[in-house]
């Protein structure tokens, strides 16, 4: 890329990428204010946040693995933004659980955690966000040294849990879900390759 163009993008890519990045959003509020979510509200809600969760994550996880295929390593500016998109939606998704299915009960949803494996997973992989939101500034970048990037591993495991999430909800078709868990296949599947091959070469 011609360091003119490099520029450009520079000021560009990342207002872009926050615009694209709240269309979910933004959709969801057409539709709830054009009376459009469907007979079933609050399970168009759950469904459309979820999905975007999930879609945020595998995002973020395929940063990485598409810079080194393509070489384009400005790619890498936009996954923090991504990863707090994904939790952003995460939230959202999981507030919609608490003020429309639960209503603020705390006992409750602790017993659905505790009853249902699909909540759990849900419930863990969002706890798990929470420490990497929170540490994704430069400044806790900086003091956390080489801890910050151990930590953010945890991104991994988030994954594996968001696809497990979605596989045990799903009653009858679970071609999605499969498709979403090929896809995560395939991004931890490229990370275990190359430090195979990277400790082979050594
Ligand atoms: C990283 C965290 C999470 C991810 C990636 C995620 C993702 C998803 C996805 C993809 C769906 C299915 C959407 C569809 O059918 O189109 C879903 C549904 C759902 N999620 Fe999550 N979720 C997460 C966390 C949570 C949490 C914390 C809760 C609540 C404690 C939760 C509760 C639900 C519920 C109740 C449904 C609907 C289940 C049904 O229709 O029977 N999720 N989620």
């Amino acid at each position: 890329m011609t360091p003119k163009k490099n520029r450009l993008l520079q000021h560009i890519g990342k207002p872009s990428v926050f615009i694209i990045s709240l269309l979910p959003l933004i959709s969801l509020f057409w539709l709830a204010w054009s009376d459009q979510l469907g007979a079933n509200p609050v399970e168009t809600l759950t469904h459309r946040t979820g999905d975007w969760s999930l879609r945020f994550l595998l995002l973020t996880l395929a940063v990485t693995p598409l810079r080194r295929l393509t070489g384009w390593n400005g790619l890498q500016r936009y996954r923090r933004m991504l990863g707090l998109f994904a939790f952003f939606y995460v939230g959202l998704h999981f507030s919609v659980y608490l003020v429309f299915d639960h209503f603020f009960d705390g006992s409750a949803i602790l017993a659905d955690i505790a009853k249902r494996p699909y909540i759990t997973a849900g419930f863990a992989a969002f706890l798990l966000l929470i420490p990497l939101a929170v540490t994704s500034t430069n400044g806790m970048i900086k003091r956390l040294g080489r801890n910050w990037q151990r930590l953010h591993r945890l991104i991994y495991g988030i994954g594996i849990l968001g696809v497990l999430h979605y596989l045990w909800l799903v009653k009858a078709d679970i071609r999605e879900p499969l498709l979403y868990a090929g896809i995560l296949a395939g991004l931890l599947g490229y990370r275990l390759w190359r430090r195979y091959n990277t400790m082979k070469s050594v």
